[in-house]
């Protein structure tokens, strides 16, 4: 089945990283129909409307968008976009996961907490004047509709991922009405999670507490300024702005965006890192119920970052965007899935596949060509390998039948085990060696 999901490029580094992340998604097999929209400052450039009633009209028809990040100038007058399509949308919870990630070296380990912050009210409503020379003012707005709204959120989405702990932040010992009614909204709906922890805590003391154990905290429930401020707080505990997704949900529909903006420091340069808009389309493919994709994806960009010889240079590597995300869909295309998924996968694959496993011993064995698929059957004993070329016509699938091995395509090394499938892309230099006493393997080129 087909998604359709509205794409925004946004502005600044959003249109590579967007780019980034729909190859990562395509590479992953999920069948998505983009829809790409203009935002922001492009928009405006284009045709003099920031938010056009295209796009909007997009999202509501799809429900889904992957945004990249839209500019706003500061005093500029013209309204933030990110605000007007959270409140035109109700997008009313913004949700942003920080987690600590292998080979990212940070003060922290092991930090995994998850921001919930209110999107639609406070000071974010865009209620604010100028009184005269000397002042102005600007409306904080807090309603029980919204507050109790993002509680429940927050309690609902703790108890389906089996979280512990929900901790409100607020500021009510100053703000009495609007923190006050928030922090009453928060305790009336924890009342009826007894089997989660609810905590509070003030904002400007939390701030302490969190660099110093960030790992004390879980899921944090915040009203949008505050929680605007920890996003970024956050993910600096984690490695910065480049690893940090993020998503604005509603009831009826979402936008997954990163927490960063649009770098225009690094724009155009090709050195974002393409992480966080990746890790955000992750969480899209979750919200369609793509988990088998949105895992594989996981998956890859964590092994990239453990190894962190392709990262870009925020995390201290010299990759480039474009390299980063070379190595991350390399990654996903030799994830290894069970050999009995790829053996369905045709018929004629399958029989082609018995013939050549009935057949195998010690050396090739059997090589039959058809128009689309020449397989070969081959057995090594301990520390013995083969190295090649796979045919620049023709992706090569490894399939391994018995024992364990290495296998090192276009420099990076991957174990191989009985029963998974590597895949290597058409052109690519690959070396196999069996580890330990026997490897058997079936390889099978198949033109695409
Ligand atoms: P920013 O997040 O764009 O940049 C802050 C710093 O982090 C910069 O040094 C930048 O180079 C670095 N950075 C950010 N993302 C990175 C990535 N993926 N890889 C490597 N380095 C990265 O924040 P800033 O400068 O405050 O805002 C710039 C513009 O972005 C403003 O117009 C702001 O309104 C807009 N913005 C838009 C957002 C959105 O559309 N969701 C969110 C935040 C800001």
């Amino acid at each position: 089945m087909s998604h359709e999901v509205t794409l925004i490029p946004g502005d600044g580094i959003g249109p590579e990283v967007t780019a980034a992340a729909r190859r990562v998604i395509d590479a992953s097999g999920v069948s998505i129909i983009w829809h790409e929209k203009l935002a922001g400052q492009a928009a405006a450039d284009a045709v003099g409307d920031p938010l056009p009633d295209d796009t909007l009209e997009s999202i509501k028809r799809t429900r889904v968008a992957l945004k990249g990040p839209t500019g706003t100038p500061v005093g500029s007058g013209f309204r933030s976009i990110n605000v007007a399509l959270r409140q035109s949308l109700e997008l009313y919870a913004n949700l942003r996961p920080v987690r600590s990630y292998r080979g990212i070296r940070t003060p922290f380990e092991d930090v995994d907490l998850v921001i919930v912050r209110e999107n639609t009210e406070d000071l974010y409503v865009g209620i604010e004047h100028q009184v005269d020379d000397l002042g102005a003012v600007g409306f904080k707005i807090t309603t029980r509709k919204g507050s109790e709204r993002i509680a429940r959120f927050a309690f609902e989405y703790a108890k389906r991922l089996g979280r512990r702990t929900v901790t409100a932040v607020h500021k009510a010992n100053i703000f009495n009405a609007s923190d006050g009614l928030f922090l009453a909204c928060c305790r009336r709906v924890a009342g009826a999670y007894p089997e989660i922890d609810y905590q509070e805590r003030l904002v400007d003391n939390l701030a302490a507490q969190m660099i110093r154990r960030p790992r004390d905290f879980d899921v944090l429930l915040l009203p949008n300024l505050y929680g605007d401020i920890y996003s970024d707080l956050c993910a600096g505990l984690v490695g910065g702005l480049g690893v940090a997704p993020g998503a604005n949900i509603g009831e009826h529909g979402a936008v997954f965006e990163a927490v960063h903006g649009t770098a225009p420091d690094i724009a155009g340069k090709n050195l974002a890192n393409p992480t966080a808009m990746i890790l955000s389309g992750v969480m899209l493919l979750e919200y369609l119920g793509e988990f088998d994709a949105a895992g594989r994806i996981r998956a890859a960009v964590e092994s990239v970052l453990a190894e962190g010889w392709a990262v870009t240079r925020d995390l201290g590597g010299e990759s480039t965007t474009t390299g980063m995300t070379d190595a991350i869909v390399r990654r996903l295309e030799t994830t290894r899935g069970s050999a009995q998924a790829l053996l369905d996968e045709s018929s004629r694959v399958v029989d082609l596949v018995r013939a050549a496993a009935a057949a195998h011993h010690d050396g090739t064995v059997w090589n039959a060509a058809t128009d689309e698929f020449v397989l070969t059957a081959v057995s090594y004993r301990d520390g013995g390998g083969s190295t090649s070329h796979v045919n620049p016509e023709f992706d090569q699938l490894v399939v391994v039948l018995e024992g364990e091995g290495i296998i090192e395509i276009a420099g990076e090394r991957y174990p191989l085990h009985a029963g998974e499938v590597a895949y290597v892309p058409k052109g690519t230099r690959r070396q196999i060696r069996a580890d330990g006493e026997r490897l058997v393997y079936l390889t099978i080129n198949r033109k695409r």
